[in-house]
């Protein structure tokens, strides 16, 4: 038997054929784990879902006024009406969450001052929840704020907040 006759043509194209498909199984195979790992290492940013909460109505929260209310998680969200500019609304309001970014004391509204004050380590924030001194400052961790939507034709005002974790995260 020659070379040739031992190895036929259609065997050759089968074994070809065979590796390819191999190759390619190994490929996928590696690349999905691949991708797992790497979703693993850098997870994908989820935006969690979020609703409107009512706080009230333009015409019972004057200019100057303060309310705090608890968000679906529990978290403390102090709104201060700061204008009363007709053009834009949602922007007469502040949203500004009570928990200090240093070490999460309470802030407090220094009405006087025009200032929030963490009594924790003399963490200071200005009316914008902007950390002017202290350790927030230092550490350049403003206060957390929420977007505020107000409905013109019925002069209702929600503050946007997250919905509930829903596994316990
Ligand atoms: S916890 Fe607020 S300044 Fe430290």
């Amino acid at each position: 038997m020659t070379p040739a006759q031992d190895k036929p043509e259609g065997t050759t194209r089968r074994g070809f054929a065979s590796w390819v498909l191999m190759f390619l199984g190994i490929a996928a195979g590696y690349g999905l784990g691949a991708l797992h790992f790497f979703k693993y290492l850098v997870p994908l940013r989820q935006e969690r879902p979020s609703r409107e909460m009512f706080i009230g109505t333009l015409d019972t929260f004057p200019v100057g006024a303060t309310r705090t209310v608890r968000d679906p998680r529990g978290q403390e969200i102090m709104i201060a009406r700061i204008t009363d500019d007709a053009a834009d609304r949602s922007r007469n309001f502040r949203a500004l969450s009570t928990k200090c970014p240093h070490l999460g004391c309470k802030v407090h509204w220094e009405a006087g001052q025009d200032r929030f004050r963490c009594p924790c380590h003399e963490g200071i924030f200005d009316k914008q929840g902007r950390a002017v001194s202290g350790p927030p400052a230092q550490e350049n961790k403003d206060l957390l704020e929420f977007e505020v939507r107000v409905r013109p034709e019925t002069g209702a005002v929600y503050v946007m907040v997250a919905e509930e974790a829903r596994y316990g995260a």
